[in-house]
């Protein structure tokens, strides 16, 4: 029953759409199994670049069926958009499956979210503005919306009424404006008719792709610096990103997942607020963040940007049981003369190695560097490890050490092509082809 988990190990935009969209040629199907809209996955295909927010990045094939899992929350608006802009580009949305448990971002989740993050001034997270807290935050109370809700008025009616006197007593508390329950359920059905040849349960739709030992691929948005439980709260999104994510709100067992493939790049970005010691805000950190494009898919907003810290990665390792790894955007390193590497922290006069779990902790430890010095050539052309200059491999020698796993791919450059295959014991087969 091969069943594989994508996970970042940083603070998400690790590249797991291409590496997805790399694996996803030889698997059955590809499944989403947390987050929202807040994540942006940009997927590369010679001339063609797409940035999915919701739809698995195995969709670009057709012989992938990609699941929209229940642990997900569904913005129907960004979805129908979606599915349209991909049909619209020539993409068979047909086999996009969602599950009727997935939770649905309501508008009046957008505008909690907004309203909240701009009540909290200096002290805001920097969500993304997608609602994701509060459709997580509604799931909890046992006060959301179901996709399989959209199907039906009266249901639709009498849960949105539940919910939004307390939504508009808020909303009215912070200055905006409210919300009327007929609108919202008129709003809400047509969605929902929009919608209803995709929803699915897509627990079965796994369980029985398993079962014929077809590959599933189940990946993960944001990452495991992000996690509810596992990152520096409050500066967190609202799911569990983590490889664990992937059985909860993927519908599989522990005992299902072989192999967790974590992805990292070779430095590190984050978008939003919240502590990060190897911050850079030197030339340097401009030259990486202009190489390397780094702007959030959702708001555009630029990525905040420091070097690699091995500090996290020993720990994301750790909590994701990762078996293997994917070093991403190596090429983006290349003309820096001195490459930093966090190997530690200096906390409270002691040397720290390991993650802290208080995000007030993180917030006073300053990194402990390892100096590896740069190169000058460009990689994108690269194809194998031995053809990598002597100080890059070195470089992913020194990471695969801290991480205790290895290094299974290193990406060069956005494109499906643009990838060094090293050390991986290939994926079993694709749905249909004899084993
Ligand atoms: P995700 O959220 O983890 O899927 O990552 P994003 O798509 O938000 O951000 C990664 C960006 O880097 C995308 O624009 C990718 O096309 C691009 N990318 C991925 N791998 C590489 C690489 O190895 N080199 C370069 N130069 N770009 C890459
Ligand atoms: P992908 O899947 C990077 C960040 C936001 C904010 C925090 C909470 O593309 O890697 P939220 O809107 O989730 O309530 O915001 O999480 N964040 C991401 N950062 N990549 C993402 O997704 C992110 N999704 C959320 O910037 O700091
Ligand atoms: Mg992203």
């Amino acid at each position: 029953m091969p069943a594989t988990v994508i996970v970042g190990l940083q603070w998400g935009d690790e590249g797991k759409g291409k590496m997805t969209d790399f694996l996803a040629e030889q698997v059955a199907m590809v499944v989403r199994y947390q987050g929202g809209d807040n994540a942006g996955h940009t997927v590369v295909n010679g001339d063609e670049v797409f940035k999915l927010r919701l739809t698995p990045s195995g969709v670009l094939y057709s012989h992938i069926t990609s699941v929209i899992g229940n642990g997900v929350v569904v913005n129907p608006l960004t979805l129908i958009d979606e599915l349209d802009m991909l049909a619209s580009r020539g993409i068979d949305v047909a086999r996009v499956r969602v599950s009727r448990s997935a939770h649905v971002t309501m508008p009046y989740h957008v505008a909690l979210d907004v309203a909240n993050e701009s009540r909290l001034g200096e002290a805001k997270v920097g969500t993304t503005g997608r609602g994701i807290g509060p459709t997580y935050g509604d799931r909890a109370w046992r006060l959301g919306l179901r996709m399989e809700d959209l199907l039906d008025r009266g249901v639709l009616r009498e849960r949105i009424s539940r919910a939004l006197p307390d939504k508009n007593l808020l909303l009215k508390g912070m200055g905006d404006p409210t919300f009327e329950v007929e609108p919202l359920v008129a709003m809400a059905a047509a969605w929902g008719e929009r919608l209803r040849p995709h929803l699915d349960d897509t627990t079965w739709l796994v369980q029985g792709a398993l079962a014929r030992g077809e590959h599933v691929l189940f990946e993960g948005a944001q990452g495991t610096l992000l996690d509810l439980d596992h990152g520096s709260y409050p500066f967190v999104t609202s799911s569990n990103p983590v490889a664990g994510g992937a059985c909860t709100g993927g519908g599989i067992g522990p005992l299902q997942v072989d192999e967790v493939i974590g992805v990292i790049k070779a430095y590190s970005t984050r978008v939003g607020s919240g502590p990060y010691p190897t911050e850079l805000h030197d030339e340097i950190g401009a030259g990486i963040a202009a190489r390397g494009h780094e702007f959030g898919t959702v708001t555009g907003r630029p990525r905040r940007v420091g070097w690699f810290d091995a500090v996290p990665l020993r720990y994301a390792v750790a909590v994701n049981s990762v078996s293997s790894i994917t070093l991403n955007k190596l090429d983006i390193l290349s003309g820096i003369e001195t490459i930093q590497l966090c190997v530690a922290y200096e906390l409270d006069g002691r040397r720290v190695e390991t993650w802290p779990s208080s995000g007030a902790a993180l917030s006073r430890a300053t990194p402990v560097y390892e100096d590896f010095p740069g190169w000058v050539e460009p990689l994108h052309d690269v194809r194998s490890l031995a053809d990598l200059p002597e100080n890059a491999r070195r470089y992913v020698s020194a990471i695969e050490g801290h991480a205790g796993v290895p290094i299974i791919f290193v990406s060069v450059g956005p494109e499906r092509t643009q990838t060094i295959e090293r050390a991986w014991r290939p994926m079993r087969r694709r749905a249909g082809l004899p084993g």
